[in-house]
């Protein structure tokens, strides 16, 4: 199949890939571009495990194609720390250990990270609907949400 261009910012570096129209954005992530933070669970838009950020909003990467991401800016996990500092999230997520074997947080990183974007002081039951997206099979959730509190509070102090 004939491939084309794509041209975006991951993690505020340009990048340009040759992908064929049907390849879908989590793969030109993980395989072109060796950014293998974000997971694959479900390819079918069900369990948030691919979920980055595109244009300041949340997306699950399997269900974008890549060419829909032209020009776009896209963060994932990698992109989240700083100068060698965790994010307030990440911080947030090993504090609480809000997570067990591991497949599911970075996605749930990135929605924790957007919905405190969108919603600095979120209440328990705020976070419960703005995560509900992503699934986790291991933890009950208990500590994903005090994980999204602590990393509130984290980003408030600034
Ligand atoms: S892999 Fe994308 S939602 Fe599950
Ligand atoms: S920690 Fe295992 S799926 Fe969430």
């Amino acid at each position: 199949m004939a491939k084309t261009h794509l041209t975006f910012t991951l993690n505020g570096q340009q990048v340009d890939v040759l992908v064929e129209p049907r390849e879908l954005l989590i793969h030109a992530i993980r395989e072109q571009l060796q950014q293998t933070g974000s997971h694959i669970g479900c390819e079918t838009s069900h369990c948030g495990a691919c979920t980055v950020d595109v244009n300041g909003e949340s997306v699950k990467a399997c269900t974008l194609l890549a060419v829909q991401a032209q020009g776009a800016e896209v963060l994932t996990v990698e992109g989240l720390a700083e100068g060698g500092e965790l994010h307030p999230v990440q911080e947030g997520f090993m504090q609480e250990h809000g997570l067990q074997c591991g497949y599911c947080t970075p996605g749930m990183i990135m929605r924790a990270y957007r919905l405190l974007q969108e919603n600095p002081n979120p209440s328990e039951e705020e976070i419960r609907y703005g995560m509900a997206g992503n699934l986790c099979r291991c933890t009950g959730y208990q500590n994903i949400v005090k994980s999204s509190k602590a990393g509130a509070a984290a980003m408030a102090a600034g």
